[in-house]
Protein backbone atom coordinates (compact mmCIF):
# COMPACT_ATOMS: atom_id res chain seq x y z
CA UNK A 1 0.00 0.00 0.00
CA UNK A 2 2.19 3.30 -1.22
CA UNK A 3 1.57 6.44 0.39
CA UNK A 4 3.34 9.99 0.71
CA UNK A 5 2.33 9.90 4.11
CA UNK A 6 0.78 12.95 6.21
CA UNK A 7 -1.87 10.23 6.40
CA UNK A 8 -5.82 10.70 7.03
CA UNK A 9 -8.65 8.49 7.21
CA UNK A 10 -9.02 7.50 3.42
CA UNK A 11 -4.95 6.33 3.81
CA UNK A 12 -6.42 4.24 6.86
CA UNK A 13 -9.50 2.96 5.25
CA UNK A 14 -7.18 1.48 2.37
CA UNK A 15 -4.65 -0.25 5.19
CA UNK A 16 -7.31 -1.54 7.51
CA UNK A 17 -8.80 -3.47 4.14
CA UNK A 18 -5.68 -4.42 3.18
CA UNK A 19 -5.11 -6.19 6.78
CA UNK A 20 -8.79 -7.70 6.51
CA UNK A 21 -8.11 -8.96 3.17
CA UNK A 22 -4.30 -10.24 3.34
CA UNK A 23 -1.86 -12.01 6.02
CA UNK A 24 0.83 -9.48 5.60
CA UNK A 25 0.46 -5.89 4.81
CA UNK A 26 3.07 -3.53 4.38
CA UNK A 27 2.45 0.04 4.16
CA UNK A 28 5.14 2.42 2.80
CA UNK A 29 5.25 6.22 3.00
CA UNK A 30 7.38 8.03 0.86
CA UNK A 31 6.96 11.25 -0.86
CA UNK A 32 7.87 10.57 -4.26
CA UNK A 33 10.41 13.49 -5.86
CA UNK A 34 9.81 12.47 -9.49
CA UNK A 35 6.19 12.72 -9.60
CA UNK A 36 6.56 16.36 -8.27
CA UNK A 37 6.37 19.27 -11.73
CA UNK A 38 6.43 21.83 -8.88
CA UNK A 39 9.34 22.17 -6.93
CA UNK A 40 7.08 24.55 -4.22
CA UNK A 41 4.55 21.40 -3.94
CA UNK A 42 7.08 19.22 -3.28
CA UNK A 43 8.70 21.00 -0.58
CA UNK A 44 5.32 22.38 0.49
CA UNK A 45 4.09 18.26 0.66
CA UNK A 46 2.94 17.94 4.28
CA UNK A 47 5.44 15.13 6.19
CA UNK A 48 4.62 14.46 9.66
CA UNK A 49 6.15 11.15 10.28
CA UNK A 50 5.92 10.86 13.86
CA UNK A 51 2.63 11.28 13.63
CA UNK A 52 1.81 8.71 10.57
CA UNK A 53 3.75 6.50 12.96
CA UNK A 54 1.39 6.75 15.76
CA UNK A 55 -1.46 5.87 13.55
CA UNK A 56 0.11 3.20 11.88
CA UNK A 57 0.58 1.74 15.15
CA UNK A 58 -3.52 1.87 16.29
CA UNK A 59 -4.41 -0.36 12.77
CA UNK A 60 -1.00 -1.92 13.12
CA UNK A 61 0.05 -3.18 9.73
CA UNK A 62 3.00 -6.03 9.58
CA UNK A 63 5.44 -3.92 7.93
CA UNK A 64 6.31 0.39 7.52
CA UNK A 65 8.16 1.20 4.81
CA UNK A 66 9.73 4.62 4.99
CA UNK A 67 12.86 4.60 2.30
CA UNK A 68 15.14 7.80 1.76
CA UNK A 69 15.10 9.06 -2.08
CA UNK A 70 18.85 8.11 -1.96
CA UNK A 71 17.55 4.33 -1.29
CA UNK A 72 14.69 4.75 -3.94
CA UNK A 73 16.76 6.30 -6.66
CA UNK A 74 20.11 5.68 -6.02
CA UNK A 75 21.09 8.66 -7.56
CA UNK A 76 19.44 7.75 -10.69
CA UNK A 77 16.04 9.26 -11.53
CA UNK A 78 15.25 7.86 -14.62
CA UNK A 79 11.99 7.21 -15.48
CA UNK A 80 10.31 4.07 -16.42
CA UNK A 81 9.64 4.04 -20.05
CA UNK A 82 6.21 2.73 -20.67
CA UNK A 83 3.29 3.78 -22.87
CA UNK A 84 0.28 4.65 -21.18
CA UNK A 85 -1.95 3.82 -24.34
CA UNK A 86 -3.23 7.71 -24.04
CA UNK A 87 -4.23 6.97 -20.01
CA UNK A 88 -2.17 9.70 -19.41
CA UNK A 89 -2.90 12.19 -22.04
CA UNK A 90 -6.13 13.93 -20.63
CA UNK A 91 -6.75 15.77 -17.39
CA UNK A 92 -4.00 15.33 -14.80
CA UNK A 93 -1.70 14.00 -17.82
CA UNK A 94 -2.55 17.52 -19.42
CA UNK A 95 -1.61 19.55 -17.05
CA UNK A 96 1.51 17.98 -14.93
CA UNK A 97 4.03 16.83 -17.47
CA UNK A 98 5.79 14.28 -16.53
CA UNK A 99 3.21 13.89 -13.40
CA UNK A 100 2.29 9.88 -14.15
CA UNK A 101 5.72 8.86 -15.43
CA UNK A 102 6.77 9.90 -11.61
CA UNK A 103 4.15 7.70 -10.18
CA UNK A 104 4.48 4.67 -12.02
CA UNK A 105 8.12 4.95 -11.68
CA UNK A 106 7.99 4.78 -7.98
CA UNK A 107 4.70 2.22 -7.78
CA UNK A 108 7.08 0.10 -10.44
CA UNK A 109 9.85 -0.18 -7.79
CA UNK A 110 7.70 -0.39 -4.71
CA UNK A 111 6.01 -3.56 -7.17
CA UNK A 112 9.30 -4.77 -8.17
CA UNK A 113 10.76 -4.88 -4.85
CA UNK A 114 7.79 -5.62 -2.22
CA UNK A 115 6.26 -8.26 -5.10
CA UNK A 116 2.81 -7.65 -3.27
CA UNK A 117 -0.08 -10.26 -4.49
CA UNK A 118 -2.40 -7.38 -3.99
CA UNK A 119 -2.09 -3.52 -4.04
CA UNK A 120 -4.32 -0.85 -2.58
CA UNK A 121 -5.57 2.02 -4.24
CA UNK A 122 -7.92 4.77 -3.60
CA UNK A 123 -10.69 6.12 -6.27
CA UNK A 124 -9.61 9.19 -5.10
CA UNK A 125 -7.10 9.34 -7.75
CA UNK A 126 -9.18 8.00 -10.11
CA UNK A 127 -6.46 8.69 -12.91
CA UNK A 128 -3.85 7.42 -11.36
CA UNK A 129 -6.20 4.38 -10.72
CA UNK A 130 -6.37 3.22 -13.96
CA UNK A 131 -3.34 4.21 -14.81
CA UNK A 132 -1.72 1.60 -12.48
CA UNK A 133 -4.31 -0.97 -13.46
CA UNK A 134 -2.96 -0.64 -16.91
CA UNK A 135 0.92 -0.60 -15.83
CA UNK A 136 0.74 -3.72 -13.37
CA UNK A 137 -1.44 -5.46 -16.73
CA UNK A 138 1.24 -5.05 -18.41
CA UNK A 139 4.58 -5.90 -16.37
CA UNK A 140 2.43 -7.58 -12.87
CA UNK A 141 0.28 -9.76 -14.36
CA UNK A 142 -0.23 -11.38 -11.71
CA UNK A 143 -1.27 -9.29 -8.86
CA UNK A 144 -4.70 -8.05 -8.01
CA UNK A 145 -5.16 -4.24 -8.00
CA UNK A 146 -7.80 -3.43 -5.34
CA UNK A 147 -9.74 -0.36 -6.16
CA UNK A 148 -11.30 2.00 -2.81
CA UNK A 149 -13.85 3.58 -2.51
CA UNK A 150 -13.46 7.74 -1.40
CA UNK A 151 -13.52 8.45 1.64
CA UNK A 152 -15.69 12.24 2.58
CA UNK A 153 -14.91 14.53 5.19
CA UNK A 154 -18.18 15.38 6.95
CA UNK A 155 -19.28 18.30 4.72
CA UNK A 156 -18.37 16.08 1.49
CA UNK A 157 -14.63 17.25 0.91
CA UNK A 158 -12.59 14.49 -0.17
CA UNK A 159 -10.03 13.61 2.31
CA UNK A 160 -6.69 14.63 1.24
CA UNK A 161 -3.30 15.08 2.29
CA UNK A 162 -3.25 18.75 0.75
CA UNK A 163 -6.62 19.66 2.35
CA UNK A 164 -4.08 20.48 5.40
CA UNK A 165 -2.73 23.65 3.80
CA UNK A 166 -6.30 25.40 3.16
CA UNK A 167 -6.75 28.47 5.63
CA UNK A 168 -10.07 28.56 7.10
CA UNK A 169 -12.16 30.63 4.59
CA UNK A 170 -10.57 28.21 1.71
CA UNK A 171 -11.65 25.30 3.40
CA UNK A 172 -14.94 26.13 3.51
CA UNK A 173 -15.49 27.15 -0.12
CA UNK A 174 -13.65 23.72 -0.73
CA UNK A 175 -17.01 21.93 0.28
CA UNK A 176 -18.21 23.44 -3.43
CA UNK A 177 -15.89 20.82 -5.15
CA UNK A 178 -17.75 17.93 -4.08
CA UNK A 179 -21.74 19.79 -4.17
CA UNK A 180 -20.33 20.28 -8.12
CA UNK A 181 -20.18 16.61 -8.18
CA UNK A 182 -23.19 15.90 -6.61
CA UNK A 183 -25.28 17.98 -8.65
CA UNK A 184 -24.08 16.36 -11.50
CA UNK A 185 -24.24 13.21 -10.27
CA UNK A 186 -28.23 14.07 -9.54
CA UNK A 187 -28.87 15.77 -13.43
CA UNK A 188 -26.93 12.47 -15.00
CA UNK A 189 -29.62 12.20 -17.59
CA UNK A 190 -32.19 14.04 -16.26
CA UNK A 191 -31.25 17.27 -18.52
CA UNK A 192 -29.12 17.27 -22.15
CA UNK A 193 -25.58 16.64 -21.17
CA UNK A 194 -24.08 20.52 -21.79
CA UNK A 195 -26.85 21.71 -19.23
CA UNK A 196 -26.10 19.32 -16.34
CA UNK A 197 -22.18 20.34 -17.05
CA UNK A 198 -23.26 24.18 -17.10
CA UNK A 199 -24.99 23.55 -13.76
CA UNK A 200 -22.56 21.63 -12.31
CA UNK A 201 -19.90 24.08 -13.18
CA UNK A 202 -21.91 26.84 -11.96
CA UNK A 203 -22.02 25.65 -8.26
CA UNK A 204 -17.71 25.99 -8.81
CA UNK A 205 -18.39 30.17 -9.55
CA UNK A 206 -16.55 31.73 -6.27
CA UNK A 207 -14.00 34.03 -6.54
CA UNK A 208 -11.38 31.78 -4.45
CA UNK A 209 -11.96 29.14 -6.68
CA UNK A 210 -10.51 28.25 -9.65
CA UNK A 211 -11.56 25.45 -12.18
CA UNK A 212 -8.34 23.38 -13.60
CA UNK A 213 -11.26 20.80 -15.18
CA UNK A 214 -14.35 19.12 -15.25
CA UNK A 215 -14.33 16.34 -17.52
CA UNK A 216 -16.35 13.28 -18.16
CA UNK A 217 -14.50 10.49 -19.24
CA UNK A 218 -14.92 6.63 -20.41
CA UNK A 219 -14.24 4.96 -16.31
CA UNK A 220 -12.07 2.50 -18.56
CA UNK A 221 -10.21 4.50 -21.42
CA UNK A 222 -10.73 7.87 -19.72
CA UNK A 223 -11.57 9.06 -23.40
CA UNK A 224 -13.54 12.90 -23.24
CA UNK A 225 -17.14 12.69 -23.32
CA UNK A 226 -19.32 15.28 -24.76
CA UNK A 227 -22.77 13.44 -24.95
CA UNK A 228 -24.33 10.66 -22.75
CA UNK A 229 -22.72 7.04 -23.55
CA UNK A 230 -23.99 3.64 -22.50
CA UNK A 231 -20.71 2.84 -21.12
CA UNK A 232 -19.69 3.79 -17.27
CA UNK A 233 -18.29 7.30 -17.12
CA UNK A 234 -16.49 9.02 -14.27
CA UNK A 235 -17.00 13.03 -13.67
CA UNK A 236 -13.27 14.00 -12.64
CA UNK A 237 -12.29 17.53 -11.66
CA UNK A 238 -9.31 19.82 -10.48
CA UNK A 239 -9.67 23.04 -9.10
CA UNK A 240 -7.35 25.77 -7.60
CA UNK A 241 -8.38 26.72 -3.85
CA UNK A 242 -6.58 29.69 -2.59
CA UNK A 243 -3.37 28.53 -3.59
CA UNK A 244 -4.24 24.48 -3.01
CA UNK A 245 -4.99 22.54 -6.10
CA UNK A 246 -7.53 19.75 -5.09
CA UNK A 247 -8.64 16.73 -7.01
CA UNK A 248 -11.94 14.72 -6.82
CA UNK A 249 -14.25 12.61 -8.84
CA UNK A 250 -17.47 10.56 -8.90
CA UNK A 251 -19.25 7.68 -10.84
CA UNK A 252 -21.56 8.59 -12.93
CA UNK A 253 -25.33 6.39 -12.91
CA UNK A 254 -26.12 4.56 -16.02
CA UNK A 255 -28.22 6.39 -18.48
P1 LIG B 1 -1.17 9.57 -1.59
O1 LIG B 1 -1.78 10.82 -2.12
O2 LIG B 1 -0.54 9.58 -0.24
O3 LIG B 1 -2.28 8.46 -1.62
C1 LIG B 1 -1.99 7.14 -1.25
C2 LIG B 1 -3.20 6.28 -1.56
O4 LIG B 1 -4.32 6.72 -0.76
C3 LIG B 1 -3.64 6.42 -3.04
O5 LIG B 1 -4.03 5.15 -3.54
C4 LIG B 1 -4.84 7.35 -2.94
O6 LIG B 1 -5.77 7.21 -4.00
C5 LIG B 1 -5.43 6.94 -1.60
N1 LIG B 1 -6.29 8.00 -1.07
C6 LIG B 1 -5.95 9.29 -0.87
N2 LIG B 1 -7.01 9.99 -0.40
C7 LIG B 1 -8.05 9.12 -0.34
C8 LIG B 1 -9.43 9.24 0.05
N3 LIG B 1 -9.95 10.39 0.44
N4 LIG B 1 -10.20 8.13 -0.02
C9 LIG B 1 -9.68 6.95 -0.44
N5 LIG B 1 -8.40 6.78 -0.82
C10 LIG B 1 -7.59 7.84 -0.77
O7 LIG B 1 -1.33 8.67 -4.43
C11 LIG B 1 -0.23 8.79 -3.93
O8 LIG B 1 -0.03 9.06 -2.59
C12 LIG B 1 1.06 8.64 -4.73
O9 LIG B 1 0.85 9.07 -6.04
C13 LIG B 1 1.62 7.19 -4.71
C14 LIG B 1 0.64 6.20 -5.35
C15 LIG B 1 1.93 6.75 -3.27
C16 LIG B 1 2.92 7.14 -5.53
O10 LIG B 1 3.88 8.00 -5.03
Amino acid sequence: MPTMGALHDGHISLVNRSIAENDLTIVSIFVNPTQFNEAADYSNYPRTEKIDQELLLQVNPNVLFMPSAEEMYQNNEELLKINLNGLDSVMEGKFREGHFAGVVTVVDKFFSIIRPNRAYFGLKDFQQLAIIKYMASKRYPEMEIVPCPIIRDHDGLALSSRNQRLNAHDRSVSVLLSKALFNLHNNWGVMPFDKALAESKAVLSDSSIELVYLEVVDAQTLEIQHEYSTSQVVACLAARVGKVRLIDNILLPNV
